[in-house]
């Protein structure tokens, strides 16, 4: 069982966020995508802003709490993940959106998309405590690239063109700049603390 499930509880930069069973535990990978997207709204005055598949909330709480002047929308699909995401937005000016990324009702105009998808290709032997998350958090297909397309369709959809769009991915996702060319430049790999590719960022074409 992981740490966090005892706890009840999963750090998130400076949030304590609240988690269990039914929803993904934070890592401290995504820290790093928080913390490129928190540095890219330094100057933008009231910046809108969606985190898709956002489980416990923590891209888009981490952004609210640091950018207290942004519109900030959760959406999440999975009845037990959004137990837990009304949980750690209430009180706080993050909008909870509830459905699919693919289809969900959304505002146009967007200044930022940050995205932690799940994305581990199918059959990937992973660590002990990766079990305790929902399946479908972690999971993506053979390739792990079920979903990203997705993401990347409708942040190219919603973004304003400048608006930035920042994803987290496998490290055996390398080089996944064919999917975004069509309608994102400035695309950029970021490694995580290992070294390892992590989340890439990209800016939305005029
Ligand atoms: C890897 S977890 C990430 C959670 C959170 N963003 C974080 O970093 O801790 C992926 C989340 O995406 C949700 N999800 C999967 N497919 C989805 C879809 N099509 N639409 C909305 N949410 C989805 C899962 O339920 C899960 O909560």
């Amino acid at each position: 069982m992981p740490l966090q499930h005892l706890t009840g509880t999963a750090p998130f930069l400076d949030l304590d966020l609240k988690i269990g069973p039914g929803v993904f535990v934070p890592r401290p990978e995504t820290e790093l995508l928080a913390r490129w997207g928190i540095g890219v709204l330094a100057d933008s005055d009231r910046p809108v802003v969606v985190d898709l598949c956002s489980g416990s909330g923590a891209l888009a709480l981490a952004v609210a709490s640091e950018r207290p002047k942004a519109r900030v929308y959760a959406v999440e699909r999975s009845e037990e993940a959004l137990k837990w995401l009304w949980l750690n937005v209430s009180g706080t000016p993050v909008e909870v959106v509830a459905g699919d990324i693919r289809d969900v009702e959304l505002p146009s105009g967007v200044d930022l998309v940050l995205s932690n998808p799940p994305y581990v290709p199918a059959g990937t032997q992973v660590a002990p405590e990766v079990l305790a998350d929902p399946p479908e958090a972690v999971f993506a297909g053979e390739d792990g690239l079920d979903l990203i397309p997705a993401v990347i369709d409708r942040a190219a959809q919603i973004l304003r063109p400048g608006g930035r769009l920042g994803f987290e991915h496998d490290d055996s996702h390398v080089d996944l700049a064919h999917l975004l060319e069509r309608w994102f430049e400035s695309i950029e790999s970021h490694s995580d603390l290992a070294e390892r590719p992590r989340f890439t960022t990209a800016i939305r074409k005029a």
